[in-house]
């Protein structure tokens, strides 16, 4: 059969094009440092590795040097003739070829034999992460160089690891992920803790007022809710998972100005399906965690969250204990009276802020309920005074109540809220008045549950407070790459 020149060019042309783009050789010069130590690739082969130098120990005939990629947290150790070792400092930039042994050394497994050491980038003594123990509020103050240290590339291993373990389970359950906007002009949660968006542009007239780019006013998304309510509506099961934005002020451990929220919304479901659903989606991401990262969760349990009494055990150990036990489940109602009866039994003063029925729980309710009424287990807390939660929440039958749960972990407070969402148009209508919201506005979130509303149910996850219960560390500063809190926007 005779092919048309022009076809037998593109037919070519295409497998070129095939053969150029599909290759599944690697396409990295070296292999990293964890999968040299994991994989068995033999001894005695001969390999390129890159990575900063962690540690160097200069002896009259060899050196040691630990080199680290950020792959794993022991990194590699290699052996080095004194000349070549000579331009190493911690925190110097190497490329080294050598030759892959078995390590006479306890310590490790494998080491490098080093033929050629080429330095990529030299770092001079001033390096200010030595080999020592630094604080976590001195890291803090070097950022942008905390991932060269073990917790802070351990914490970006485990965060990284913790989402794959999130996603994972929605799509395991069937659920799609939907990107929100983070340009919004709501404020879900009602709690004015907004930041405003202004066009930079500049204005001819100094007095004039500045721009409304979109010709209303706008914010940085709170919480993507409303709109994933929007897609539940017609997928059933949607989650989003972004960066929300609160202008709250306080300084305290448990609160960043941007952090990242993981937002599930599900029709078809009740209360009790919706924390069992709460549940399921974070053991499955202990697992995950535990799973993928056992040497990160190895030295977090051995360097952060070390708290070696009865109370508060390690924390592979207390991750355990939530795997294996039920999450205690208790009404709003319940868990007046339990604090009531404990400032009964107690013979001096045990909390500082009431316990009346209707008063919000405040941090110390919560640190007694979880630690000590739920002996250091999770604790579902349902069905608060309508007054004290946002609109969109599901209005009991009785006693002005809401459908809806926060979610309280032993040392860390609130980690998940979430509720059934109002879906009678008239009931929600009614309650969007009484929060004096301007119906016109949210004229779209009303059309939800005028054509075929369907009864449903979110919640959302702090990510960075999941991180603290993940890692042991105290405070979400500490577990997001670059922190964002009042006052400070640095980098
Ligand atoms: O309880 P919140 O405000 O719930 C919502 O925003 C709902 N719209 C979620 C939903 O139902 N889809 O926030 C959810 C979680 C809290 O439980 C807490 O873990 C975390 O977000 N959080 C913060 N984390 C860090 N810094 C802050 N300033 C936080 N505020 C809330």
């Amino acid at each position: 059969m005779n092919v048309h020149p022009l076809r037998s060019c593109t037919r070519s042309l295409f497998t070129n094009f095939n053969r150029r783009f599909y290759t599944t050789e690697s396409p990295f010069s070296s292999p990293t440092i964890r999968s040299l130590l994991l994989t068995n690739k033999k001894t005695d082969t001969s390999v390129t590795v890159h990575g900063w130098v962690r540690s160097v120990r200069k002896q009259k005939q060899i050196s040691f040097v630990n080199i680290n990629d950020g792959s794993c947290v022991k990194g590699l150790q290699a052996i080095l003739n004194p000349e070549q070792a000579e331009k190493l400092n911690t925190g110097t930039c190497v490329e080294l070829k050598g030759t892959l042994v078995n390590s006479p050394g306890k310590e490790q497994g494998k080491e490098l034999q080093v033929n050629s050491i080429n330095v990529l980038g030299e770092c001079d003594g001033t390096f200010p992460m030595q080999k020592k123990r630094h604080s976590f509020e001195y890291l803090r103050t070097i950022n942008h160089l905390r991932a060269r240290g073990n917790a802070g590339g351990a914490l970006l291993r485990v965060r990284h690891a913790a989402r794959q373990g999130l996603q994972d389970y929605f799509a395991k359950n069937e659920f799609t992920q939907i990107d929100t906007p983070i340009l919004t002009s709501h404020d879900c949660e009602g709690g004015g803790e907004v930041f405003k968006i202004q066009s930079g542009k500049k204005n001819h007239s100094p007095s004039s007022k500045p721009e409304e780019f979109f010709h209303q006013s706008t914010y940085l998304t709170v919480s993507g809710q409303l709109h994933a309510e929007m897609f539940a509506s017609a997928l059933s099961r949607v989650y989003t998972f972004g960066p929300v934005f609160r202008a709250e002020e306080s300084l305290t451990s448990r609160h960043l100005a941007e952090f990242w929220m993981l937002e599930a919304e599900i029709a078809f479901i009740d209360l009790n399906n919706l924390l069992d659903i709460t549940e399921q989606s974070i053991k499955h991401t202990i697992r995950h965690v535990l799973d993928t990262c056992p040497e990160e969760m190895e030295f977090f349990n051995q360097f952060v969250g070390k708290k070696d009494h009865e109370k508060n055990p390690l924390l592979l150990k207390r991750l355990q204990k939530t795997m294996d036990q039920g999450f205690i489940r208790m009404t709003y109602d319940d868990a007046i009276q339990m604090l009531q009866q404990a400032e009964q039994k107690s013979l001096k003063k045990l909390f500082q802020f009431p316990t009346t029925y209707g008063s919000s729980l405040q941090s110390e309710h919560e640190r007694y309920l979880t630690s000590e009424a739920c002996q250091d287990q999770p604790v579902f807390v349902t069905n608060y005074p309508s007054h004290q939660k946002p609109f969109y929440m599901r209005e009991n039958d009785q006693e002005s109540t809401v459908a809806c749960f926060d979610l309280l972990v032993p040392g860390i407070g609130e980690l998940v809220g979430g509720s059934m969402r109002e879906e009678r148009e008239k009931v929600l209508e009614n309650k969007m008045k009484l929060a004096g919201m301007d119906i016109e506005e949210y004229d779209w979130y009303l059309e939800l549950r005028k054509y075929g509303s369907a009864p449903h149910g979110g919640y959302g996850i702090g990510f960075e407070r999941l991180m603290l219960m993940l890692t042991g560390f105290e405070n979400v500063r500490e577990v997001v790459p670059v922190p964002r809190w009042v006052g400070h926007c640095k980098y």
